[in-house]
């Protein structure tokens, strides 16, 4: 589970916030699946509209352009994102992300590697609505300063506690990733995070950097799909 902090700056929340002034919400059951059914109650931003794809198109740029996220994610194709709000009541229970997901108007299937959450709104603003991710050694609760994004395998059981007071709205998006496997993809950015320290110390022309920078791109060329 790696937190990816101000993907959004607060300008970029501001804009984004005025636009979801326009936006239209739905019922948030139009998109679960079978299993998500009985425990998905909350809304989503009218997949499609105006709105929707506004938001999309400015965090696929960001996201395009910001290193931690690619060196995180190793990302191939990312799902479309879907824009979600929690009122008083309002919950997603214990689930795991379906494996394939189809983009709107598209054939193309895309495998859920890994699952997204950027927070958009100010956590003193709303009590409950954390994001609960169980793991191997126990759970994790997140409730992340708005811009601030997570990225947890989708293999992971996780849910969306009840929100008390407030609302709670966030973007979900999905990735699958050049590097399927959590354990090759995980180890891969802490080299990755080594190279970056170690050439601020030594410098990029180092012997130590070159090595150790050769290694990540030749086990990318060994563990990547693309
Ligand atoms: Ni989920």
């Amino acid at each position: 589970m790696i937190v990816i902090e101000n993907v959004f700056n607060e300008q970029q929340l501001l804009q984004v916030r005025q636009w979801l002034q326009h936006a239209t919400w739905d019922n948030g059951l139009v998109t679960a699946g079978q299993q998500a059914r009985g425990v998905k109650k909350n809304q989503q931003v009218t997949a499609g509209s105006k709105v929707s794809n506004t938001v999309e198109d400015l965090l696929l740029d960001v996201l395009a352009r910001h290193p931690a996220f690619i060196s995180a994610a190793l990302p191939l194709k990312i799902v479309t994102p879907m824009i979600n709000r929690y009122l008083v009541g309002e919950t997603y229970g214990l689930h795991v992300d379906n494996a394939i997901r189809v983009p709107l108007n598209s054939t193309t299937r895309i495998r859920t590697d890994l699952s997204a959450t950027l927070f958009l709104t100010d956590p003193a603003n709303y009590d409950g609505g954390e994001l609960e991710i169980k793991e191997q050694f126990g759970s994790q609760k997140l409730k992340l300063n708005a811009g601030d994004l997570v990225l947890y395998p989708s293999t992971s059981l996780h849910q969306v506690t009840p929100v008390t007071r407030g609302e709670r709205i966030s973007v979900v998006f999905w990735i699958q990733s050049m590097v399927r496997d959590n354990e090759q993809r995980s180890m891969l950015y802490d080299l990755d995070q080594s190279v970056q320290s170690l050439t601020g110390t030594l410098g990029h022309e180092a012997k130590e950097v070159m090595q150790l920078s050769g290694l990540y791109h030749n086990l990318i060329r060994k563990w990547s799909d693309t």
